[in-house]
């Protein structure tokens, strides 16, 4: 599939012509098209496309498209796709009247992770997020941030993220690691918070940023898990070693973290369940990404964010899976364009971009993939017969994917 050409393609979606600025307000819902259209892939990279009576005779293997539409991949910039086992059992808890945080507060949660990831071997946990990423590729995803965070000390760290390297030089797609170190306090620093930030900012991150191990940092910055001062500590520290900060803020509450992220430069902040109009004023000065995570709204039944608020604001919006196995277990991003539909109130346009060509912005990658756009990466969805892009969304939980080229 390295050198094709798709001929006869119904509609050609996501088309740019340049990626210098990331889309918001009302360009957020603008995506220029093409009818009856022609794609030329030479050496997997976009060559050349335009309308099909201006397809030129090739020796290219040609690939008919009829009835097909042709979009990019999309790019989840949000993902714990390393973990060791499923924490179904958590679900269950749930159901029988356990809140995310009570599960946590009682063993469960993130250490459960950590413990389960403890006990693997890197080749164990390498095999199973290799199959993993083979059905998120299947499933329509051409790139994708992967997190530690599932370790919690230096070698349990270090060992998710060389899987992460790993997954990086064997994919077929880009991927980006991001060293989630203060995701949780692990139990022996119970009472000692200040000892575990000291060892995640200054024993861990070094050696991390020495084997150049992750291109970003993170941190769970919540009420029960890390407040304002370890956010700031945080992305300092990652300052320090050219790590830009990703982070997660305002799941379930907001006390700041907007601010102190954003007036601190953080490429994005990510879940935002829980707004203040402060936040709104903060983000909308900032260039901060507003990342909305619909997969773990709907899985902890907990508020959507507010996207639609977010775009009416003049806020960048990118939608990311967050896929992993406590809050979720879900890496399909044909759903979340659903749910951003259906449950955030934005048009498909929206939602597409956001999946997008501003997730790639997400992941400093908007010059390799998240549009159709010469020289770009031919990262694409070719979709089963459809009448438009409004059908992925339409058909909400089904699959509307014929197959995907990477
Ligand atoms: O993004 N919120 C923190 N981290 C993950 C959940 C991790 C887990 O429960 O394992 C999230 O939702
Ligand atoms: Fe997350």
């Amino acid at each position: 599939m390295n050198n094709i050409v798709l001929t006869n393609i119904k509609q050609l979606i996501g088309i740019t012509k340049n990626s210098n600025e990331v889309k918001k307000g009302s360009s957020q819902g603008h995506v220029q098209t093409l009818d009856n259209a022609y794609l030329i892939i030479r050496n997997g990279i976009i060559h050349d496309f335009g309308p099909m009576t201006d397809c030129p005779n090739t020796e290219l293997t040609a690939h008919d498209c009829t009835h097909k539409l042709v979009l990019p991949m999309y790019v989840d910039s949000h993902t714990h796709l390393v973990f060791a086992k499923s924490r179904s059992d958590e679900m269950k808890m749930r159901l029988h009247g356990k809140s995310y945080q009570e599960i946590a507060e009682a063993g469960g949660g993130i250490l459960n992770s950590a413990k389960k990831l403890h006990d693997m071997s890197e080749q164990e946990l390498y095999d199973d997020a290799h199959i993993r990423l083979e059905q998120v590729i299947k499933n329509g995803t051409g790139a994708i941030e992967i997190k530690s965070g599932y370790g919690l000390n230096i070698e349990d760290e270090m060992k998710m993220l060389r899987v992460i390297r790993i997954l990086k030089q064997l994919s077929p797609i880009p991927i980006k690691s991001t060293f989630l170190g203060a995701h949780a306090i692990p139990e022996e620093f119970k009472n000692n918070k200040a000892a575990y930030m000291y060892l995640v900012c200054n024993e861990m991150l070094p050696r991390i940023a020495g084997e150049n191990l992750a291109d970003y940092i993170d941190i769970f910055c919540e009420t029960g898990y890390f407040d304002l001062d370890d956010l700031k500590q945080v992305i300092e520290a990652g300052d320090k070693y050219g790590l830009k900060a990703k982070v997660h803020v305002n799941q379930f509450s907001s006390f700041g973290a907007v601010q102190l992220a954003c007036s601190h430069g953080a490429l994005s902040v990510d879940h935002l369940e829980v707004m203040t109009d402060e936040d709104y004023a903060v983000l909308k000065k900032s260039n901060t990404l507003a990342t909305a995570l619909p997969l773990c709204s709907l899985f902890l039944d907990i508020p959507y964010t507010p996207g639609k608020k977010l775009i009416k604001n003049n806020i960048p919006l990118v939608i990311a899976s967050d896929f992993n196995p406590g809050s979720a277990p879900s890496s399909n991003l044909n759903l979340a364009f659903g749910l951003a539909c259906s449950q955030m109130k934005l048009t498909p346009e929206e939602a597409f971009n956001a999946l997008t060509y501003n997730a790639a912005f997400a992941m400093e990658i908007q010059n390799e993939v998240g549009s159709i756009q010469i020289g770009k990466k031919a990262n694409l969805i070719i979709t089963k017969p459809a009448n438009g892009l409004e059908d992925i969304p339409y058909w909400f939980g089904e699959n509307k994917i014929h197959n995907v080229i990477v």
